[in-house]
């Protein structure tokens, strides 16, 4: 069983479970919207499947409504945030909006934004970006439950770690590449378990560190508080980078790096180094717009090889989803629905579907 609502009803229905839960109006609607636009995205692993969590973590206390960034440092093409534990999805689109001032002003701008509640989608802040004609990086990393493994190891020492590169194409809508650092995301993971499916292999370990196609390993407790792991993408590339993005996301910007053993916290902390480039201040534009369409244009000439049909650039497959939700609405499984019932009850809202 399964439920299907227009965005308009999910993003209505989760602002208000948000508002209950302590956030204004506005903040309320701003990480509604958020959320929904994930799902439309086809990221379901980011999108309203969170809000229980987020509805915790407010509970906890790790998470605080109504919070946005406060500067630490600010040089003008050098920006330092603390996020103050506010909804990343606020505190992100904030600390953007002032990176990419900055960065049209003076041709670059670096920021980080540390101790921020989780930021979602990343992909959601290079399309910011690119809006505004800069190409922008994202390096981010997770301080929740470790779930990954390191390459060559056998159980879980940091979190899903995303990168994400945006780059404006000139007529065309722009590269938008957002992928977690794992071999999958870690929401992948609650959404297939909650579908009762199993993962392909080389995705997992056990809490005992052997391969494993189970995607509840990483969801609920193995005995005495144990899970299995994830696995990196692109084994000792992918854990390189994992790495990188724990080291630039959680310690050049100050948020913190994970080291310690697994808690049973709800509240997911990440911190991001942003670094936004406008190409017209670099005076390489002309030769960038050329370029970058001619390349573009030449991956696309390619033959579609076996099992595909056609050869797509990063950021098209959100974009198509976008076009087929927005037309058939967003599918809820029913574990994911029960839930954000349950947390809207948490906060004395009933939802009703
Ligand atoms: N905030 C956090 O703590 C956190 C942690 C981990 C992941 N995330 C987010 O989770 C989301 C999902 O990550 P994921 O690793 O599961 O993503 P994914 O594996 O679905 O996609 C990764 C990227 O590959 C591109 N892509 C997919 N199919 C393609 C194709 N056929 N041709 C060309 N490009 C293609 C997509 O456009 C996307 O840019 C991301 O938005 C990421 O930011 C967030």
């Amino acid at each position: 069983m399964s439920k299907t609502l227009t965005p308009e009803k999910l993003q209505d229905l989760v602002a208000h479970v948000l508002a209950a839960a302590g956030s204004a109006q506005a903040e309320a609607d701003k990480v509604a919207a958020n959320l929904v636009l994930a799902n439309l995205s086809g990221h379901d692993s980011h999108g309203v499947g969170m809000v229980p969590r987020y509805v915790d973590a407010v509970l906890e206390g790790g998470l605080k409504p109504n919070t946005g960034v406060r500067a630490g440092v600010d040089l003008g093409t050098m920006l330092a945030l603390d996020g103050q534990r506010g909804y990343g999805q606020i505190v992100g689109e904030q600390a953007m909006r002032m990176g990419i001032e900055r960065a049209r002003r003076h041709g670059s701008c670096i920021v980080t934004v540390g101790n921020s509640h989780h930021l979602g989608r990343i992909g959601h802040f290079a399309e910011m970006a690119v809006e505004a004609g800069l190409v922008s990086l994202h390096f981010v990393n997770v301080l929740s439950r470790p779930v990954v493994a390191p390459f060559g190891g056998g159980d879980g020492r940091f979190g899903t770690n995303p990168c994400c590169i945006g780059i404006p194409l000139e007529g065309q809508p722009p590269f938008v590449l957002d992928f977690a650092t794992s071999r999958v995301a870690q929401g992948k993971m609650r959404v297939a378990h909650n579908k009762g499916e199993r993962v392909p292999e080389g995705y997992l370990i056990d809490a005992q560190g052997r391969p494993t196609t189970d995607p509840g390993v990483v969801v609920v407790p193995q005995g005495e508080g144990l899970f299995g792991a994830l696995m990196t993408f692109g084994e000792h590339k992918g854990y390189g980078m994992a790495v990188a993005c724990e080291l630039l996301g959680g310690a050049l910007t100050g948020g913190g790096t994970w080291h310690r053993p697994a808690d049973t916290a709800r509240t997911v902390l990440n911190g991001m180094l942003a670094v936004l480039i406008d190409p017209a201040k670099l005076g390489t534009r002309p030769a960038f717009e050329r370029e970058a369409a001619a390349f573009v244009d030449w991956l696309r000439q390619a033959p579609a090889g076996q099992g595909h049909d056609r050869v797509r650039i990063a950021g098209e497959p959100e974009r198509e989803a976008r076009a087929r939700r927005a037309r058939e609405g967003i599918v809820l499984d029913d574990a994911t629905w029960q839930e954000i019932v349950d947390a809207g009850r948490k906060v004395g809202w009933a939802v009703a579907g």
